[in-house]
């Protein structure tokens, strides 16, 4: 078993129904998952007494990326989160008419590898509406290295 966070920023609500059905197939995989909202959480020592820890982020912007705001001071302080070494792994909602399709899903990825995370496979990057089946065909590679 696994103790592993879940932490998202999500303006209209989508990337938190990902977080959710994450959270739950994961939990059901016998991992203790908590999930928390961007907003709600410190990047101090973010990743400690986790195994492994989910970032979900959506992209707005239009010629460039920028990041949901509340993930905005998580990202912009990411180096104290405690990432080396930890397992990390990324989602996050967008829509393919933008030019930077989860523009915000590359960058939180890269810093975080920057950072010393083990990265636990692909990101996850969802356009339109979230469908379950989708985030279960991606989880399933990534919850057998937990
Ligand atoms: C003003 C605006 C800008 C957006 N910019 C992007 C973008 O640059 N890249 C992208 O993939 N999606 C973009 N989107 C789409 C959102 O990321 C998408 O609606 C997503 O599902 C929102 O997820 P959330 O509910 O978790 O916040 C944009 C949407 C709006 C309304």
């Amino acid at each position: 078993m696994s103790k592993v966070l879940v932490v998202y920023g999500s303006t209209t609500g989508n990337t938190e129904s990902v977080s959710e059905v994450i959270a739950k197939a994961l939990t059901n995989g016998g991992h203790a998952v908590e999930v928390q909202s961007a907003g709600d959480v410190s990047a101090e020592n973010l990743a400690e007494g986790y195994d492994a820890v989910f970032f979900g982020c959506s992209t707005w912007g239009d010629d460039e990326i920028e990041l949901q705001d509340d993930f905005i001071p998580l990202y912009d302080d990411l180096d104290k989160a405690g990432l080396s070494g930890k397992k990390v792994a990324v989602f996050g909602c967008g829509d393919t008419s933008y030019e930077h399709f989860c523009g915000a899903v590359d960058v939180i990825e890269e810093k975080s590898e920057s950072l010393g995370a083990i990265l636990l496979g692909d990101t996850l990057k969802i356009d339109g509406d979230p469908e379950a089946d989708e985030v279960a065909t991606w989880l399933t590679p990534i919850s057998a290295k937990l």
